[in-house]
C-alpha cells in the first residue's frame, strides 16, 4: 500500500478489534485515504462505502472495496500486466515533469510509468480491471519514488529504491463488494446509506492532501496538469475548490460536528491526535451531541516522517529544530452506553488512558 500522511497502518489490527466485536454488517469509512481501514471491514465481512475527496483514493477503493476476490479473474490480471509491463518505455508527462523538471521517479522508471499509463488508457479504459491496473502502477510508482513519503518535495540524492526498476504486482484484492465514492465528507455525510458502524479519520491540520500527494492526483486523473515551483504541483491546487475544510483552523471545528452529527450510524468511531486542530475534550463534547455514550481509548504512537528525520527544505538541507518524536493518538467510540462498553471489553483492546 502507499505511504500516506496518517494513514493507519498501525491502528488498523485496534480498530479492526472493535469492528468485530461491534459485529457491524455495514460500514462506512469516510476520510478513506489508502482504504487500509475499508479493507479491514471488507475483511471482517461488511459492506463498506469508502469515501474521499481524492482522486487516486477512489481508484484504490473501486480496486479493494468495490472489486470482490471471488469475481475477479487474476489470470486475466496477470495476463494484463504482463502485456503492459512489456511496453516499451516512452517519455510523456510522467517523464518530463517528474523526471526531468523535478526528480521524484528515475527517467528509466519515468518512461515506463509513462507507457504503463497511456497503456492502461488504451486498452483498458472500459474494463472491469481497470482501477485495479491503475492501483498495481501507483502501488508499483510509490516503490520507486524519490520523496520520504510527500510530495512537496524529493529527495536531493536518488533515493535507493529509486534506482530499482519498477515492478507491477497484483493487489491483493478483499472478498465482498462495497462503494467507492468520491466526494466532500461534510456534504455527504447526511445523504449517505445507514450504516451499522462510521469511521472517520479526518485530516487533523493544515498539511493538504491534495498538494502532499499531487503526483498520485495527476497519474490517476492523467490530464496534464500545469504545474508550478519547484515540487511541480498541480495550479488547480491553487483554487479554492481543491481546499478541504478539515485543512482549516478556523473552519475545521464546525466541519467536524456537523459531519459527526450527520452521520447515519448506530456506532462511530472517530479518530483523532494530540496535534490537531480540536482538543480532545471538544472532540468528546462533539460526539456526545448525538446523545451516545463517548469512550476515549488513546494509544502512544511515532510521529509523522517529518519528525523522525528532521526539517528539510527544497535543497534537502536541515533546517530548524525537532520537537517531540510521539504523540497519543486517539479513537473516540460514540453509540449506545451497553453497547459501546460492551465492544470494548471484549475487543481485548486496551488503552493508555
Ligand atoms: C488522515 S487521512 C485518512 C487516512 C486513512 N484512514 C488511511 O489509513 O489511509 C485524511 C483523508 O481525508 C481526506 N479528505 C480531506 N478533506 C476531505 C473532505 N472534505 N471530504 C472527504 N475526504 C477528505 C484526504 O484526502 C485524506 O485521504
Amino acid at each position: 500500500m502507499i505511504k500516506y500522511l496518517g494513514s493507519k497502518r498501525v491502528l488498523v489490527p485496534t480498530i479492526g478489534a472493535l469492528f468485530r466485536a461491534s459485529r457491524a454488517q455495514t460500514a462506512l469509512d469516510l476520510f478513506t485515504g489508502t482504504t487500509r481501514v475499508a479493507q479491514e471491514f471488507c475483511r471482517s465481512g461488511a459492506f463498506t462505502y469508502a469515501v474521499d475527496t481524492a482522486t487516486y483514493s477512489e481508484i484504490l477503493g473501486q480496486c479493494y472495496v468495490e472489486a470482490d476476490s471471488h469475481q475477479v479473474d487474476l489470470e486475466e490480471v496477470h495476463e494484463a500486466l504482463r502485456h503492459l509491463s512489456s511496453l516499451p518505455p516512452k517519455r510523456g508527462y510522467v517523464t518530463e515533469v517528474f523526471s526531468e523538471t523535478s526528480r521524484y521517479f528515475h527517467p528509466h522508471n519515468g518512461q515506463r510509468i509513462d507507457a504503463i499509463r497511456d497503456g492502461i488508457e488504451e486498452s483498458y479504459a472500459n474494463s472491469p480491471l481497470y482501477p485495479i491496473l491503475l492501483t498495481s502502477l501507483l502501488e508499483a510508482a510509490d516503490r520507486v519514488d524519490s520523496t520520504v513519503g510527500l510530495q512537496m518535495a524529493y529527495l536531493k540524492s536518488w533515493a535507493p529504491r529509486a534506482l530499482q526498476p519498477m515492478e507491477l504486482r497484483v493487489p491483493k484484492l478483499t472478498a465482498g463488494t462495497g462503494k467507492a465514492i468520491r466526494g466532500d465528507s461534510s456534504s455527504l455525510a447526511n445523504s449517505l446509506p445507514r450504516v451499522d458502524f462510521a469511521y472517520l479519520d479526518p485530516p487533523y491540520n493544515q498539511h493538504r492532501y491534495f498538494t502532499n500527494y499531487h503526483v498520485w492526483e495527476t497519474l490517476v486523473r492523467w490530464d496534464s496538469p500545469d504545474h508550478y515551483g519547484i515540487a511541480c504541483k498541480r495550479t488547480d491546487s491553487q483554487d479554492s475548490s481543491s481546499k478541504s475544510p478539515f485543512n482549516s483552523k478556523r473552519k475545521m471545528p464546525r466541519a467536524l460536528r456537523q459531519t459527526v452529527i450527520d452521520v447515519n450510524a448506530d456506532l462511530i468511531l472517530l479518530s483523532f491526535s494530540d496535534e490537531g486542530f480540536v482538543s480532545i475534550d471538544d472532540l468528546v463534547a462533539m460526539c456526545s451531541e448525538r446523545e451516545d455514550h463517548t469512550e476515549v481509548l488513546a494509544f502512544d504512537s511515532k510521529r509523522h516522517v517529518g519528525a523522525q528525520i528532521g526539517i528539510h527544505n527544497l535543497a534537502g538541507e536541515k533546517v530548524g529544530t525537532v520537537g517531540r518524536r510521539r504523540n497519543t493518538e486517539y479513537l473516540i467510540l460514540s453509540g449506545e452506553k451497553d453497547r459501546v462498553k460492551e465492544i470494548i471489553a471484549s475487543s481485548g483492546v486496551s488503552s493508555t488512558r
